[in-house]
């Protein structure tokens, strides 16, 4: 098959779909890989070392989309993509449908098989596509933090390890997920005193038995929350609820109750924030102040580790990548989990959540196979 991988147009995306080890390993299994010159520039991979693992640089993303029977790309395609696409392509990527509208329509118009990432899951209904920029969000979100409780960045003026004879900050984690314990992880290694809520007790045994105490595990409900909240200097905001807007679980009175310079760090922004007072920033104006609090809300917190953030995603999608150049769409048919990956074919949408998010007909994946 030949696989084309564009360099991405959405703003402030730096990462590419492909990293060399994956051009090597489609080039192995007898695959061409067309790459559009400087695609991985932004995630300091040079054409170079995409050339020395086997592919062909393209001039221009026209070449790469012409000349490839499938496209791997990390954000869905911009307006200026959508002359790209055409029946039998098989477009691999984010796609985020129920939520546009504009995206869906060029797509079923156009007749491109659209492949999501972040709808595939596991049999244990896990989503493995979503899991590595959760992870990397979570990682992350301790290092954010920490930047903004210095005083030159609104904080409290507060080391997070303190030092010795002196008090670390005092983090809280709310939701013990994939985000959630990696937050927990990196902060306690940062030396804070760090508590983790959920709802999910099962998940909070895992911490305790793993951490053995190093860090503290409650039990999530209205008052375990309000009490945490209260006393610390950075709350993490981790929860998820599969398909669902994220609950908003810390109220604008807790809130007003946090110490002046306090730091949120909302990750579930993408979802609608776990704060009654979030709203989504960006990577060039990422934070704002309510009641005396700094809040940090970014999107797409991963989009500021490129480099990282590409080698994650495509260590999860390569596998996937590798099926379907092998065996074409039948080899998403075949799984049921890679199946619900499949959101249009030929100008059906088959994903019936974004059909009913649009109020389109949907069309069952099995009656076309
Ligand atoms: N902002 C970003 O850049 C970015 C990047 C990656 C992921 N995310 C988002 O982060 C969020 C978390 O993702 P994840 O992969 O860690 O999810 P996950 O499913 O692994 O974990 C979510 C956790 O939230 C818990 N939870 C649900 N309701 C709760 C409640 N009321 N109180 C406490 N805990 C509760 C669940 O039990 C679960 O353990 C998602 O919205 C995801 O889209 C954002």
């Amino acid at each position: 098959m030949k696989v084309g991988v564009p360099k991405e147009l959405k703003d402030h995306e730096y990462r590419v779909a492909i990293t060399p080890a994956g051009v090597r390993e489609l080039t192995s299994h007898g695959h061409e890989v067309l790459i559009e010159t400087d695609a991985g520039r932004g995630s300091s991979i040079f054409n170079e070392e995409f050339e020395s693992a086997g592919a062909k640089i393209a001039p221009d993303a026209d070449t790469v989309f012409a000349e490839s029977d499938m496209v791997l790309k990390v954000k869905e395609p911009v307006p200026e993509e959508f002359h790209r696409l055409r029946e039998g392509l098989i477009l691999f990527t984010y796609l985020h449908l129920a939520a546009s509208e504009p995206v869906t329509k060029a797509l079923l118009d156009s007749g491109t098989t659209g492949v999501a990432y972040e709808t595939i899951e596991l049999p244990d209904r896990s989503l493995p596509l979503l899991a590595p920029m959760s992870e990397v969000a979570g990682r992350m979100a301790p290092h954010v933090g920490a930047n903004l409780l210095e005083r030159g960045h609104g904080g409290r003026g507060i080391l997070m390890g303190g030092v010795s004879g002196v008090r670390p900050a005092n983090v809280v984690v709310i939701g013990a997920g994939m985000s959630g314990m990696n937050a927990a992880w990196i902060a306690q290694g940062m030396e804070a005193e760090v508590i983790v809520l959920d709802k999910n007790i099962n998940k909070l045994r895992d911490i305790d038995r793993i951490h053995q105490g190093k860090i503290k595990t409650l039990m999530s409900n209205k008052l375990t929350v309000e009490e945490s909240v209260v006393q610390a200097d950075l709350v993490i905001g981790a929860v998820l609820v599969p398909g669902a807007k994220a609950p908003r679980i810390v109220t604008r009175d807790s809130i007003s109750s946090m110490k002046a310079g306090s730091v949120i760090v909302d990750i579930s922004i993408d979802q609608g924030g776990c704060f009654e007072t979030s709203k989504m920033t960006t990577h060039s104006d990422p934070t704002y102040v309510v009641d005396d609090v700094v809040h940090y809300c970014v999107g797409n917190m991963p989009g500021a580790v490129p480099h990282t953030s590409t080698y994650a995603l495509t260590n999860a999608t390569l596998d996937y990548v590798l099926a379907l150049a092998a065996h074409g769409l039948q080899a998403a048919v075949a799984d049921p989990g890679f199946a619900l990956g499949i959101n249009t074919y030929k100008g059906k949408c088959v994903y019936e959540p974004v059909a009913s998010a649009h109020q389109i007909p949907y069309t069952p994946l099995s009656d076309l196979f």
